[in-house]
Formats: structure tokens, sequence, C-alpha cells
């Protein structure tokens, strides 16, 4: 089937909005998932080494069996109006020992692709999404003087086999959030902690494969657009007129949201990012108390500040403002925006529908402004397994029976469905609880 086409990197600023408020129509919906997080049967990453090794407090096992069904996942997604999917591929299958490449693994992953094409879904693939080979981290990971140059190695032979039929490449998701779980608070491998060398290096390894990987992708005729994914916590100040927590919220800033573009050179000339993928959950409120290194790992007792909203299941803040706050200062670099993640672990079918409707309407706001936004893909196409929370926090626009491995649709998938088939949000009034066998229409 025909694939859509990408937008060139000068025509990607979509026109404002007119009066009806409407999407564009080559806007991108759907919603995002990682390798680990739901392929199931992963055997050769540093994770899995955690989980065999009790290192962190759940197993992944099956997770969603994405790796067999991955076909009837996409037929659901697609039943819901998503023209695009964002997915990871994972390094320990495709490279399961050093320079060592499993085909059956790429071929797999080239299917993968085939299958989001045939149904006029535009992949958008992620090469990095927490997880490394266990050969990698045991033998020193991002601390590796040649982590760029192996990591940039993998990318190549995934673009061997992927190269022509990917148009959107995510380098690396998030690399301050893993660098701070892995080397700074330790509950995620490789489990250093408190480690802020180590971290600062595995975060300027990682910046530099961003930058190897990206030359490395952009090689060649047609180049495909290649970003990485943001986390963009909102960060604010628990009490604006004590300087110790404005100077908190400085830092924490500076190092979460600014320090990793920093050391990849954007926002230069000929910088090495022709997108920006916008991942956004929540606003953090910071105070500055008890050292200069807590700003970063410890948030401020949320729970008592008085302007704070409904939590998630995870304790995160529902905050819509932020994701428009989030896409005006990301638009500075003068780069498309795809919002990669947004989405509430919860059980409470309600708040994710109304989660999701006013991210929406924060996102239509933005759009209408002539911000540069193209995309949005939700977290997450199912239930999945949430790293150190286990299945025990659901973001999927699916529920997942993990016994039966059912899938059901939620409130939210239709939601979805509804304004990418009409690219207007609906009024919160709208929310309906859905009935077995009801259908979405996307
Ligand atoms: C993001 C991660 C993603 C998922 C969501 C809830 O930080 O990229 O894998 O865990 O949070």
């Amino acid at each position: 089937m025909k694939s859509m086409k990408a937008p060139s990197r000068k025509s990607v600023v979509p026109a404002r909005i007119g009066a009806a408020d409407r999407f564009p129509r080559d806007f991108l919906w759907g919603a995002a998932t990682s390798a680990h997080q739901v392929e199931g049967g992963n055997r050769w990453n540093d994770w899995s080494r955690s989980e065999r090794e009790g290192r962190v407090p759940h197993a992944s096992g099956e997770a969603c069996r994405h790796w067999q069904l991955y076909e009837s996942d996409f037929d659901l997604a697609r039943s819901w109006g998503h023209n695009a999917h964002r997915f990871s591929l994972e390094w320990s299958r495709i490279e399961p020992k050093p320079g060592a490449w499993d085909s059956e693994a790429l071929a797999h992953y080239a299917r993968v692709v085939r299958a989001l094409r045939e149904r006029s879904m535009e992949p958008i693939v992620t090469l990095h999404h927490f997880t490394n080979p266990d050969w990698f981290t045991a033998s020193g990971g991002w601390l590796r003087r040649d982590a760029p140059a192996l990591f940039t190695r993998y990318v190549e032979r995934v673009k061997d086999v992927l190269g022509g039929e990917v148009r959107y490449w995510i380098t690396i998701n998030e690399p301050t959030i893993y660098v701070l779980h892995g080397f700074v608070t330790g509950d995620w491998p490789p489990h250093a902690r408190g480690a802020w060398m180590q971290a600062a290096r595995a975060l300027r390894g990682m910046a530099r494969a961003h930058v190897t990987a990206y030359r490395s992708l952009r090689s060649g005729s047609d180049p495909p657009l290649v970003g990485f994914a943001h986390s963009s916590p909102w960060i604010v100040p628990c009490d604006p007129s004590r300087p110790a927590d404005r100077m908190a919220a400085w830092v924490r800033d500076l190092a979460l949201n600014r320090l990793f573009l920093r050391l990849i050179g954007a926002s230069r000339v000929g910088q090495p990012l022709d997108f920006l993928g916008i991942n956004y959950y929540s606003r953090t409120f910071v105070r500055g108390e008890r050292g200069v290194r807590r700003w970063l790992g410890e948030k401020c007792e949320q729970d008592h500040h008085p302007d704070r909203g409904p939590s998630s299941d995870a304790g995160w803040e529902v905050y819509p403002p932020g994701l428009e706050s989030s896409l005006e200062r990301f638009s500075r670099l003068d780069i498309p925006l795809i919002v990669t993640e947004n989405g509430i672990a919860t059980r409470d079918e309600r708040l994710r529908w109304t989660y999701l409707q006013e991210h929406l309407e924060a996102l239509g706001r933005a759009v209408a402004r002539g911000l540069p936004v193209i995309g949005y893909l939700f977290w997450s196409l199912m239930d999945n397994f949430e790293w150190a929370l286990g299945t025990e926090a659901r973001y999927g626009l699916a529920e997942v029976d993990f016994e039966t491995q059912s899938r059901s649709p939620r409130p939210a998938a239709r939601l979805l469905a509804e304004v990418s088939r009409t690219r207007l949000v609906p009024a919160k009034e709208a929310f309906v609880e859905l009935r077995q066998g009801d259908e979405i229409a996307g």
C-alpha cells in the first residue's frame, strides 16, 4: 500500500487552524510503545538480567506478547483511525553478542514496518528505549569510550535493512531519564547510585551517539527525518517567592529540559535534529532544600501543594497547560515537534478520558497558534510492562488481560478515534462509558 508522504523540512509548519479549529489533514495520530514493555520474551538485555537477579521489583515475562501479536494490535490501532505508530527496536535482539547480528530479528522488524505500511500507518521507529544488550552494559555500557561507535554500528546495520522504509527515526528515548534512573537513583540498570560523574559521562556518550547516529541515518539520498524523544516535564518552584525554590527549579529544568539539547548542539546552524519528540506527562513542583543534588532527584511534597490538580496512579499531576507551554518553548528550535508520548497511569476511565480530552485541547491551542506540531502519539497503545511499576500502572488505550492476552478498548480509544476522524476535540460532556462489544470507528 501507498505510504503516507512525510512533510519536507520546509513545509512542515501546519497552516493555522481556521474558524472551525480543526487539526490539519496530514496530522499524525497514533500511539506509542517500546520493545521491552510490550514484546515479551526479551532475554538478552540488561533489564531482563536485572529481572532475573531480582534487582528490579517485577519481571516483564511475556509482557503483551506483541512480538507475536503485532498484526492484530495494529489492526486495532488502524480501526481506531491511527495513521502513525511509534515503536522501538530491541538492540539486544538484533545484536545479541558483540558484532553478531541476528538476521531473523531484523527480518521481524522489517515485517513490523511492512505491517504498518500495509495499514497506512506511518512507522516512527525508536532505536534506543531504555534497554541495552546485556553484553554492552556488562562491559561498561554508556561509560565505554566507544559506546557512540557501538551504537552507531547497530544503527547502521538497522539502516541497511529498514532504511528505505522508515521516514521518522528517534535515536534515543529520554536520555536524561535513563541516566537519572541508571546512575543517580539506581533503580534501573546499571544500578549505580549517586554516581554523578558517571551520569554526566553516560549522558555525554549518549549525546555523541545521537549525533553520530543522526549523521549515519542522514547520509545518502532522500534522507529521513531524525530526532530524539525528549522528556519534557513542566518544572516550577513550589513557592515562587522563595529564591531557593526558584533556583532549584532552574537547576532541575536545566538538567532535564535543556542539557541534552545543548550537548548535541541543538539550536545551532546545522543542528543534528530534524524534529523533536516531546514526551509530556506532568508538572513538577520543586523545593530548594537539602542541597543541589537533591534538586535533581527529589520533588517537593507535591501532595501538599495547593495548586495541584488530580494525580495519576504513579503520583504524577494532571496538568494539561504544561503541554502547550512545552510545545511553545521547544518551538524555538524551529523544527517540527511531535508529541511522542502523553498519557496517564490510572484505572479510572473517566480520568483517562478527561486527561486525553484536556491535553488534546491544549494541543489544538498550540496548533491554532501556529506552533509547528505535526503529530500526537498517546502513551500507550495498550497496558504494558511499566518498568519498576510492572503491570500495575495501566496506560493503555486498550486494557490488556495479561492472563489471556485479550485487548479491550477503553473510552479514551474512542475519543482519540473521534478526534483523528473529525479533526476536532469534543467537549468534556461527551464522555461515555464503553459497553461490551461497542465498536470504535476511526
Ligand atoms: C516514559 C517512558 C515510557 C513509559 C512512560 C510512562 O518516561 O518513555 O517508556 O514508561 O514514561
